[in-house]
């Protein structure tokens, strides 16, 4: 099974340069790259920071451009969206039902659980009792299955001296059910702007730096950003395997033939 995971989109308006970036072209881009190579995934997801400041004519910019993308595909909120915006926009995409935008996606490979864990005028992220009893719920649900988690938010500190303060905050309470149900193999989550792996309470997770800049590697303390190229993930799931490759779609190299050892292209 291959699942695609796009995060920080950061949609604004339109024409505008970011950073020296178009984020509508850096996203038609991505959709093309997705279209033209993994028109076989069973699900795209977008880990939140849809958009740059939640307001409505971006949520309706990015409908409009993902109504190309020929995959499925799940949103998820992150600390720059509106809640209300997305889902007014988005009225098809699941909620839980208590007005949170989180929802499940069973697969014949294990339960994708895609977890809202925005704070409404915070950097940070939360998981209110209510969106951990919903989780409590889903995790219970796929008991002997595996369960694969996606959220916005870093639930661990990842040694980034400016970025670790506004992760998840309390994120032990996550991590003590995750550990309580014992079936979550992987986390996935953006807002950190970098590629990360490792794991936490046992379980191996990935961060994708998604299409917005980078953040510098902040083990000093400069707060700076760099226009790296973007990244999209490739996310193969089989039985005891789980794969990601992070896909720089942007990038073009210089392409040499091993068997003249003369440059093709
Ligand atoms: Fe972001």
């Amino acid at each position: 099974m291959k699942i695609i995971q796009v995060t920080d989109v950061h949609l604004g308006r339109r024409g505008e340069l970011r950073y020296g970036a178009d984020l509508h072209e850096r996203l038609d881009r991505c959709i093309d790259h997705i279209n033209a190579r993994h028109g076989d995934a069973a699900l795209c997801v977008f880990t939140g920071d849809l958009t740059e400041s939640g307001d409505a004519q971006s949520y309706a910019d990015l409908k409009s451009a993902l109504g190309r993308l020929s995959v499925p595909y799940r949103l998820l909120p992150g600390n720059h969206d509106r809640r209300a915006n997305l889902i007014a926009a988005f009225p098809e995409n699941p909620a839980d039902g208590n007005g949170f935008v989180q929802s499940v996606f069973d697969t014949p490979e294990g339960r994708l659980v895609f977890l809202d864990s925005l704070a409404e005028g915070r950097v940070t992220g939360e998981l209110s009792d209510d969106r951990l009893v919903w989780l409590d719920t889903q995790l219970g649900e796929a008991a002997g299955k595996a369960v694969y988690l996606f959220l916005h938010h870093p639930p661990v500190e990842l040694g980034l001296s400016l970025l670790d303060p506004l992760g998840l905050e309390q994120p032990h309470r996550l991590l003590d059910l995750l550990t309580h149900h014992g079936n979550v193999r992987c986390i996935f989550f953006g807002h950190v702007h970098r590629d990360i792996a490792g794991t936490v309470a046992g379980i191996p997770f990935s961060a994708q730096r998604g299409l917005h800049a980078r953040f510098m590697l902040d083990l000093i303390g400069d707060e700076m950003v760099e226009q790296a190229p973007p990244a999209y993930s490739i996310i193969l799931i089989d039985g005891a395997r789980v794969v990601i490759h992070s896909c720089d779609f942007l990038e073009e190299w210089p392409l040499w033939s091993p068997a003249t050892g003369e440059r093709a292209r």
